[in-house]
């Protein structure tokens, strides 16, 4: 038998065929039209081609292997978290998703400050709200699209808009509800206050479950358009970050990970809800039965690298750009990257920061820009790791993972910058793998999420930090952290200009 864990992500769909045991046997990724961003700082996606691509990922996958829907015995979801999807009561989308990156939200994020209170909203949620957040995403249809919000029925996460083509069910889990800012994080359940307190209609929420629990079952509609089988179960899965967490193995205290994808995330297990008064990082509901994690987030981590190749390197493989990079030398010659690129969540939580290099002169060549761009990536991933430690979360071993982490250069580059050993995995198939190993679990293979990892998960190689790199980079990331704050009221003028 197989277990099929689908995810959705930014770029493309992923579907990955595990073995009894946690043996990776084939995959498949289809991938995503383009986001749109009609301006600076907005990002949509269409869900309807999420779905598209998810049918062609199971299909292919099935096809590789040779694979039928019957030898799949249970399914699990990951996705890009965050994203507003909406349907009317015909269960048509109603408008393109605004998606995690999405910044165009900030006067609805004033709103409900205002009106349920600062205080109140991080007591309710455990979590300050945030532009990139889902429910000021949907008070941005309320105010500027009226229309459109009068139409909403059912208000869905993007895997959970896949889950619900696939089961007809409108449902959703604990650590996907945690990025809305209308979860109760603490009690793992809607937030009543907060839906009552921007008067929102609760019908429009979907079931909540428990990561790790069977939610539906294939349709024989969904059967007819993947080649599943109906009746397979789909298993609740995970937000992207916590399905990675599990298929990297965070599930206990002191390993953390870093996962260098088109965002970059820092993520700790906690056996409590521990939270940041700041609210700079994410306390949210882990994929574990009761259990929660921090994350601190990088809005443009791979991001960065991808926007280089796409403006200066077109064609150019994300290998042969590292080898560029690690021809110069640490430091890049003075020269800095802010990663600003969609704003930034950690440590500055400010839609508006912008992103640059800073301190180019006639002597640097493209190889610093290079290494510059990812050292300042691993500097912004330093700023989330000292927040999460500042908080007491233990921190004794970082897990890279995400195409970042593939990267020898940019693993060693972090281990430098933290000052922490970091480790690679056998399995680097990241969200789709801990969502197949929650599959797993939901269906009884394994007994829990931590037995699972413990069966299937194994370290393969370390680097350690370099004494002279990281003297280096504790200079550099001294002066990286001194750009923000001298920048920020620049950022104000240059958002007039567009
Ligand atoms: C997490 C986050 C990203 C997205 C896209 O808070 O916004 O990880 O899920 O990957």
């Amino acid at each position: 038998m197989y277990w099929l864990g689908i995810d959705i992500g930014t770029g493309g769909s992923r579907a990955l065929l595990v073995e009894e045991g946690g043996k990776v046997a084939g995959d498949f990724t289809a991938p995503h039209e383009d986001m749109r961003m009609e301006r600076p700082l907005w990002a949509e996606q269409r869900p309807e081609n999420w779905w598209e691509a998810a049918q062609a990922a199971i299909r292919g996958v099935l096809a590789e292997k040779k694979a039928t829907g019957a030898d799949i015995a249970g399914i699990g979801l990951s996705g890009q978290m965050h994203g507003l999807v909406i349907l009317d009561e015909n269960n048509e989308v109603i408008r393109p998703a605004l998606i995690w990156c999405d910044q165009r939200s900030q006067l609805q994020v004033d709103w409900i400050n205002q009106t349920v209170g600062k205080e109140n909203v991080l007591a309710f949620t455990a979590n300050p709200v945030l532009t990139g957040f889902t429910l000021p995403k949907l008070l941005w249809v309320r105010d500027n699209e009226p229309k459109n919000f009068a139409r909403v029925r059912k208000m869905l996460l993007p895997k959970d808009y896949v889950r619900f083509k696939l089961t007809g069910g409108y449902a959703t889990e604990v650590s996907d509800a945690s990025g809305t800012a209308l979860f109760d994080v603490v009690t793992r359940q809607w937030s009543s206050e907060m839906v009552e307190g921007v008067k929102l209609d609760p019908e429009i929420l979907p079931a909540v479950y428990e990561s790790s629990d069977v939610t539906g079952e294939i349709s024989e509609e969904a059967a007819a358009a993947t080649g599943l089988r109906p009746g397979t179960p789909v298993a609740g899965g995970g937000g992207d970050q916590a399905a990675s967490a599990v298929g990297n193995g965070i599930v206990e205290p002191g390993i953390v990970s870093c996962t260098l994808g088109t965002s970059g995330v820092v993520f700790a297990h906690m056996e409590r809800p521990l939270y940041d008064r700041h609210g700079r990082v994410h306390t949210f509901c882990h994929a574990v039965r009761g259990k929660w994690h921090v994350m601190g987030v990088t809005q443009g981590a791979g991001l960065s690298l991808q926007w280089f190749r796409n403006q200066f390197a077109p064609g150019t493989s994300y290998d042969a750009l590292t080898s560029e990079a690690a021809t110069a030398p640490a430091g890049a010659h003075g020269l800095f990257w802010l990663p600003y690129l969609m704003g930034e969540r950690t440590p500055h939580l400010d839609a508006t920061a912008r992103g640059g290099w800073i301190g180019v002169t006639a002597k640097h060549s493209r190889a610093d820009l290079l290494r510059a761009l990812l050292e300042g990536v691993s500097y912004s991933q330093k700023d989330c790791l000292d927040v999460i430690e500042q908080m007491g979360v233990p921190v004794e071993l970082v897990r890279a993972s995400g195409g970042g982490g593939r990267s020898p250069l940019w693993r060693q580059l972090l281990a430098d910058v933290f000052g922490k050993k970091v480790a690679t995995l056998e399995t680097q198939e990241g969200s789709a793998y801990g969502a197949a190993l929650l599959a797993m679990t939901a269906t009884g293979a394994f007994a829990s999420v931590p037995d699972a990892c413990r069966a299937a998960i194994r370290e393969t190689s370390s680097v350690s930090p370099r004494p002279h790199e990281s003297q280096i980079y504790n200079r550099g990331h001294e002066v990286y952290r001194a750009l923000y704050p001298t920048l920020r009221p620049i950022y104000g003028l240059i958002e007039g200009l567009g």
